[in-house]
Formats: structure tokens, sequence, C-alpha cells
């Protein structure tokens, strides 16, 4: 088998994903590609997927601006990608397209590998700050590996609203602004910086400040460049637990190599290359 694989989006020429699924193959005694097919929003969408429909495509991924445009041209969603409303896998299977979101199951699967203790304790109090496609995700991510208390908070309440809104899990979910965020923060055990602020040429930014945590918190950003944000600064002069953003990009491929081709590749090893390739941008 000589697997065929893309990325699909727009701008994507500096993408790190070739680099991330050919480590996979390679490391998995397995052989294919994996390509950038750039679309130009320019372009008819239609008439560039139609390419890829006669094309002999595996599996490809999809990134901004067509996470959620690609749905249409699906035969079937898995109901995860269905509850979040984007789709950022696509596995090409008997003549059928078939959508997943491996972004927010990515990003609990690279906090529970930092910090395995925490998949035993599904009733820590999280807090999610940003309602965004990103933080969209998470929730749904969090909600399905069976964390019971989820909080949001986002600058644009009715965002957040939207989000747990959706939500028929049972979740045990609070809606903050920002301002009612920073001050019940030491009651939270896992804090998700989700929103766009702190990341370069904003690098000096962070969404809230704050003096105090919890004894055992963990604080994470999913901003990763800078790889160590000024939010994640803060949390280490307080001697807090931190999870580093870029490691969720490894766990989200990881999860869509395994739907292509069913084997885990181990991303630990290449949590280092990445770091240092982000940081040569
Ligand atoms: P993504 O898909 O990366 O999550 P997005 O959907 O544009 O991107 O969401 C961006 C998130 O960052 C939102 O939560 C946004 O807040 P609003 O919903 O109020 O727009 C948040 N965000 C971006 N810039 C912000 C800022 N300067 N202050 C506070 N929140 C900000």
């Amino acid at each position: 088998m000589n697997y065929q694989f893309g990325l699909i989006g727009y701008p994507i020429k500096h993408s790190l994903s070739p680099w991330i699924h050919e480590s996979f193959l390679k490391d998995n005694q397995l052989t294919g590609t994996y390509s950038i097919i750039e679309i130009n929003p320019m372009d008819s969408f239609a008439t560039e997927i139609e390419k890829l429909k006669a094309s002999n495509l595996n599996g490809f991924n999809v990134t901004v601006p067509y996470k959620e445009k690609i749905i249409d041209y699906l035969d079937e969603i898995d109901d995860q990608a269905k509850h979040i409303g984007a789709v950022n896998t696509v596995m090409c299977k008997d003549g059928k397209w078939i959508g997943y979101n491996t972004d927010g199951i990515g990003y609990v699967r690279s906090l529970e590998s930092k910090y395995p203790e925490i998949s035993k304790s599904k009733d820590l109090n999280i807090l999610l700050l940003g309602a965004g496609g990103a933080a969209k995700g998470i929730y749904y991510g969090l909600v399905d590996a069976g964390y019971r208390n989820i909080s949001i908070a986002n600058r644009t309440i009715e965002k957040a609203e939207a989000i747990i809104k959706q939500d028929t899990a049972g979740t045990n979910n609070q809606l903050l602004t920002i301002d009612q965020a920073a001050e019940d923060i030491t009651t939270f055990d896992v804090i998700i910086q989700t929103t766009s602020v702190g990341m370069k040429p904003h690098a000096e930014q962070s969404i809230i400040s704050f003096g105090t945590l919890k004894d055992n918190a963990i604080v994470s950003d999913i901003v990763y460049q800078p790889i160590v944000t000024t939010f994640l600064e803060n949390a280490q002069k307080l001697n807090k637990r931190i999870h580093l953003g870029h490691t969720m990009l490894l766990y989200q491929a990881q999860f869509a190599f395994e739907i292509w081709t069913n084997a885990k590749p181990v991303v630990g090893r290449m949590d280092e290359a990445l770091q240092h390739k982000l940081e040569g941008r």
C-alpha cells in the first residue's frame, strides 16, 4: 500500500503537517506521501473538490478556511464533527468521503499524555478561555472524554452560550465574562487559553493576569507562537504546571493518522523537534 494523504486550505505553503505525517509513515514502516493542496478562495471550491474526488487520495486534512465548507461534500460525518460543525480530517474509503474532527480530541490526548493523572479525575473544574472554533472543539473533546465540570469565559458571551446550548451530555457548566473568570481563577484545576491573544507579534499580551492559582493547577495555552506564551510564563512564575500548545498539533495528527491507517504513531519523540521547527520560524 502506498498511502496518498494531503492537506487542503489556504494559505498552507508553510504547514508542518507534511513533516508530521511523513515522519509517522516512516516510523510505522509505511510508504506514502502527504501533499499540500492549496485551494485559492478565488477559485471554485466545487471544481477543486471534483478534482480531489477523481484523485486516489486515501485521506486528507482540512484547515482554514474550509473546515465547514467541506461538510457539503461528505458522504458521512462522525458524531463529534457534526456536533462541532467542522471537519479537519477526511477518510476516503470505497469511493466515499467520511468526515471527522480530531482537533478537540487531539487536544485532550495531548493534555492527558502530559498529565496522565487528570484522566482519573473527570470532575476537575475546567475553565476554557475563549469560545471560537478551537474552544468548541476542545469543549466537545473534553465532554467526549467524560469531563463533567467545564466553564467557558469569553469576551462575547453569546458565543460561549451557543457552545454550551448544544451540549446534551449533562455537563455541569457555567458561563463567565473574562473579568469573572479572572476573579474566580483560584477555583479552577485546569485552565485552557484558546483565544489568539498572546500570539506573535503580540506576544506580550495575555487574556488575563493572575496573582494566585489553585495549588495543583495546570495551565494550558493553545497558542504555540511563541512556544511559551506570556500567559504560561505567568503560571510558571507561580510554580504551576503548564501545558504547551504545539503538542496539540502532534496529537490531532496522530488521531487522523490512526483513522487513515489503523496505526497509532508514537508522538513523544517528535515534541522537541517540532518545538525547534517552530522556534526557527
Ligand atoms: P479559532 O478558530 O482559532 O478559535 P475564532 O473562532 O476567530 O478562532 O475565535 C477567536 C477567539 O479568540 C474568540 O473567543 C474571541 O473572542 P470573541 O468571541 O469575543 O471574538 C477571542 N479573542 C480574539 N481576540 C481577542 C481579544 N483581543 N480579547 C478577547 N478575546 C479575543
